[in-house]
């Protein structure tokens, strides 16, 4: 079965002055285990959809069925509490908490006693190249690069089926992004998560099963 399933999704934002169709009636599909690279010009609409995808914020018309069912029937923030990570540009680390604590923090969330939750957000930080010497360090002391695979160690840790990622590649310089690609395919097709990504880089784009290109509110299914 899919992952995700959108039909005809309309969304609108209305701000004093106009009203902005941000999107205008995208029908799409993902499936797990695979990687999606979302591409497209500024303001085609790229944010808003993520948005919706992870829950943010609802449809104004049509519909998003996660696993055949329609996330109007499902309680929203359950919906992203249980199926969906977000991964940021600027990585949105908690500053005041250490690395493996952010790790750690979904974790929490779900009750998992703090020391198993810190063995299982080692097992992650260990699976994106973050060394143990690492682990004390304030997000304010790590690198691009490092703050940007703590986040995505979070995302896995999180065991969230859905992975949404607005060009999480976009801070980081060509090196520390082909790593980054690499652990999010890998969270793909070795964990059959549903990977979607932002991305402005067409080289970032090409490594994906598949591309999207938003244009004007619409998609076009690229190869
Ligand atoms: N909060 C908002 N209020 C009003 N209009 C908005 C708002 N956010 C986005 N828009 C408009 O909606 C359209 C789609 O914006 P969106 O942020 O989804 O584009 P994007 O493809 O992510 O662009 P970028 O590549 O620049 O991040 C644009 O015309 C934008 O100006
Ligand atoms: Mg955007």
């Amino acid at each position: 079965m899919s992952m995700l399933e959108l039909q005809d999704v309309r969304y609108t934002y209305h701000t004093k002055a106009q009203a902005v169709e941000a999107l205008r009636g995208v029908s799409a599909v993902f499936e797990p285990a695979k990687l999606y690279a979302v591409v497209g010009s500024s303001g085609s609409g790229k944010t808003t959809l993520l948005s919706l995808l992870a829950g943010l914020d609802v449809p104004e018309s049509g519909e998003i069925r996660f696993r055949g069912k329609s996330t109007a029937d499902m309680d929203r923030d359950r919906y992203r509490f249980e199926h969906v990570s977000v991964i940021y540009q600027n990585f949105n680390l908690f500053a005041h908490l250490s690395a493996l604590e952010n790790v750690a923090y979904p974790l929490y969330l779900r009750g998992i006693p703090k020391k198993r939750a810190e063995e299982q957000a080692a097992q992650c930080l260990v699976s994106v190249g973050i060394g143990e010497d690492r682990y004390g360090r304030l997000p304010g002391m790590l690198s691009g690069g490092e703050q940007q695979r703590v986040a995505i160690a979070r995302a896995l840790a999180s065991n969230a089926e859905l992975v949404l990622a607005d060009e999480p590649t976009g801070n980081l310089d060509i090196t520390n992004g082909e790593q980054v690609v690499s652990i999010l395919l890998r969270l793909a097709h070795e964990e059959g998560r549903c990977v979607i990504i932002v991305t402005h880089d067409l080289e970032i784009a090409a490594e994906a099963d598949e591309i999207l290109m938003m244009r004007d509110g619409v998609t076009e299914r690229g190869q």
